[in-house]
């Protein structure tokens, strides 16, 4: 496995749990169960991500652009995240603000999965993209136990 595949992991799984919330009512047991896996991963993914990945795409003037633009949209949904977290679920503002988050995370793994990897594969050699893996995954770990 390399880095792009165990990024497109994270993200089907994110994109399952985003499509499940949509379909959950108010403050259900099953928003709660839903959002408390979705949010740690989510802001892990995107943390380890920077850590790995971005970090070496950032070193890279060829890369350098679409790093900065990746590193943006986190910033983004973190903060949405975090917006979201504050927020009391049986309001109707809460589907709403989390179908933007849906809508913006979308668009964001989309263009990694088309764009950063194309950029990434000019930039990072085979053996590395494959080393990767473990760093993202030791880094996604500690973010999660932070988190939690
Ligand atoms: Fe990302
Ligand atoms: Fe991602």
């Amino acid at each position: 496995m390399n880095i792009y595949q165990r990024i497109v992991q994270d993200h089907d799984k994110h994109r399952e749990l985003a499509s499940r919330i949509m379909k959950t009512e108010g403050n259900s047991d099953e928003r709660n169960e839903l959002w408390a896996q979705f949010k740690p991963e989510a802001t892990a993914h995107a943390n380890a991500e920077e850590q790995t990945l971005y970090a070496e795409l950032l070193e890279a003037q060829k890369s350098q652009e679409q790093a900065r633009h990746s590193v943006h949209e986190h910033k983004e949904a973190v903060d949405l995240i975090k917006e979201l977290d504050e927020m009391d679920m049986s309001s109707s503002g809460w589907i709403q603000k989390f179908e933007k988050l849906k809508e913006d995370l979308e668009h964001h793994m989309k263009e990694e999965e088309e764009d950063v990897f194309e950029i990434a594969k000019k930039v990072i050699s085979n053996d590395l993209a494959n080393d990767l893996v473990d760093k993202f995954e030791k880094r996604k770990k500690s973010e999660i136990s932070e988190i939690a």
